[in-house]
């Protein structure tokens, strides 16, 4: 349900996947954005070439959609080497991963996304993986169970989460490189947003760039997405030609409003003047009141919120803004 969101940063079907595919940048050049994380990488890929050696281990934490899965693919091409891509879930047993490590070739990228989410039992195989390129397994079952020591190619691994908090201590202390994403500018997202118009060969306007831009959450798959929604109503009512007052009005039908919150974030915002005065409130009983899991207010509502200063966290819950209260128009009573 809250992944059919338009404004949900997550992928939402099969032929998001596809249209992702072919919005993808290539090279660091293409990636648009992230200027210290890819003038960092760009240094790393360069030495690591020179040494003809693998990369060493890169860990990118971000909040959904902001280029983790592009840039690994981005390094990838960059390092001229392939990439195998899973995810933590994915991986149920060793037996899986040694599968997976067993394929690479020297220098080859391991690309793990949600690696939070890996069992226990297979990170701990990932520690020696990681650090000296060997794992041990063990074969056979009761009496005639022995280890064997399996040497590894050099490899890089790549992993992603939404959290680093949530990743152990000891596996991420084997990454030697850890990028932070942070929610994009904009400027930036104007740019991503051109450049996907662009690959549509749809026209759009510096105007209606900015406002698809300034609506997307700092989030280049909201841009993306919203971009392909407009353009369809641009198709039908305005020659194809994506302008700020199509944008405008396609936003106002896809209830979008002008700081790109949505239905449900509107209605977590009122929820809590209404009901609570503002707060403070606790994320359960919030959730409880939208009829939401906690867990989904936390990583799909709450960040985007917290990060425009709509929201405040508090050591006795959530607290609405005197910003909020602005753009809700209600008047704000200061306690
Ligand atoms: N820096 C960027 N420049 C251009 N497009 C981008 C950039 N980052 C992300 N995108 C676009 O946003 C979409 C989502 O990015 P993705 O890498 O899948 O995000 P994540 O893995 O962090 O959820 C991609 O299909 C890509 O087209
Ligand atoms: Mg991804």
């Amino acid at each position: 349900m809250d992944d059919e969101r338009i404004t949900s940063s997550k992928v939402q079907d099969s032929d998001e996947q596809a249209n992702e595919q072919s919005l993808r940048p290539q090279t660091l050049n293409q990636y648009i954005g992230q200027d210290q994380i890819k003038h960092e990488l760009a240094v790393y890929i360069e030495a690591a070439k020179r040494r003809e050696e693998a990369l060493d281990h890169v860990l990118l934490y971000g909040p959904p959609g902001l280029g983790k899965t592009t840039l690994a693919m981005v390094i990838s091409n960059e390092m001229a080497v392939q990439i195998r891509t899973t995810s933590g879930p994915a991986i149920e047993k060793p037996g899986d991963l040694v599968a997976l490590l067993n394929e690479l070739q020297p220098g080859d990228i391991l690309f793990i996304d949600e690696i939070h989410r890996l069992p226990k039992i297979v990170e701990e195989m990932l520690y020696s993986a990681m650090e000296d390129f060997f794992v041990d397994i063990v074969v056979g079952q009761g009496p005639t169970a022995h280890p064997i020591h399996f040497p590894l190619p050099p490899f890089t691994l790549i992993g992603a989460t939404t959290r680093a908090g949530l990743l152990s201590a000891p596996l991420r202390d084997r990454f030697g490189i850890v990028e932070h994403m942070n929610y994009y500018t904009t400027t930036d997202l104007s740019n991503i947003v051109c450049r996907s118009a662009a690959i549509f060969e749809s026209h759009i306007d510096n105007e209606g760039a900015h406002e698809i831009a300034s609506r997307s959450r700092g989030t280049p798959r909201i841009a993306n997405r919203l971009l392909k929604r407009i353009r369809d109503f641009a198709e039908v009512e305005n020659d194809a030609k994506i302008d700020q007052k199509i944008v405008e009005k396609s936003l106002k039908l896809l209830r979008v409003d002008d700081q790109g919150l949505d239905q449900t974030d509107q209605k977590v915002l009122r929820t809590m003047i209404e009901l609570y005065g503002g707060g403070p409130v606790g994320l359960s009983t919030i959730a409880a009141n939208i009829g939401e899991e906690p867990d989904t207010i936390s990583e799909m509502y709450e960040p985007y919120l917290l990060q425009i200063g709509f929201l405040k966290r508090t050591p006795r819950g959530r607290m609405v803004t005197e910003r909020a209260y602005e753009h809700l128009g209600i008047q704000y009573i200061n306690k």
